[in-house]
């Protein structure tokens, strides 16, 4: 959220996709106060827990079920000046993320931010040798190293998701944070008028 304040601070739509319990949500809307979101996922579970953990933002939250393949569904053209995704993508085959990034760019304004924080490290052996180090930390912290839900398709690789990041039209795409498998990607689109060579 600093990152996008400190390059945006007129931030007042924000998207919030495969919000799950709408976490990240409530964090966008406390770091931006003017902003209303827009919460979106697929489960009626979710959105019940969301509209919960979120009764606080009152109507500032518009909540919309759906499928991340069909996030172009989640508000008009254009409308949004920063999109979030978290611990979901990873779900997607590399076609269905191409096209979710191409409808997450189309909604963004001119000089929106997208933020993405999900597993993706390399393939080979680095995510091998990364999930057994985040292994050998979770025991030595008493927490458990289980999964929470089944993967059934091969999670997209971080340079899959810079490619079709690129593919829809985004620049200043940057891994800026990562810990173990787990990264956080953010890219801008930019209005061709401000690109600077
Ligand atoms: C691990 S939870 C993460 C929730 C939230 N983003 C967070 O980080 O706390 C994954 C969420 O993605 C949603 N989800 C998974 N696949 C989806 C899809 N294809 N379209 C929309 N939502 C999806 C699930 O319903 C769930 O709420």
């Amino acid at each position: 959220m600093d990152l996008t304040r400190a390059a945006r601070p007129e931030v007042r739509m924000v998207l919030d996709a495969a919000s799950g319990p709408g976490g990240f949500l409530a964090t966008a809307l406390d770091a931006f106060p003017e902003a209303r979101g827009v919460w979106f996922d697929v489960s009626t579970t979710m959105m019940d827990e969301a509209k919960a953990n979120l009764e606080r933002f009152g109507g500032r939250v518009e909540y919309r079920i759906g499928d991340l393949v069909n996030i172009g569904e989640a508000g008009e053209l254009g409308s949004f000046d920063l999109i979030t995704s978290s611990r979901a993508t990873h779900h997607l085959a590399v076609p269905d993320l191409t096209r979710f990034y191409q409808q997450t760019a189309g909604l963004l304004a001119s000089n929106g931010w997208f933020a993405n924080v999900d597993s993706m490290s390399e393939g080979g052996p680095w995510r091998q040798r990364l999930r057994d180090v985040r292994a050998d930390y979770r025991v030595a912290a008493g927490a458990a190293d289980q999964p929470t839900h089944p993967q059934i398709n091969v999670s997209p690789k971080m340079s899959e998701h810079f490619a079709a990041l690129r593919a829809a039209g985004f620049t200043e795409i940057e891994l800026v944070w990562r810990v173990f498998v787990t990264g956080l990607v953010m890219a801008r689109k930019i209005d061709p008028k401000e690109f600077v060579r």
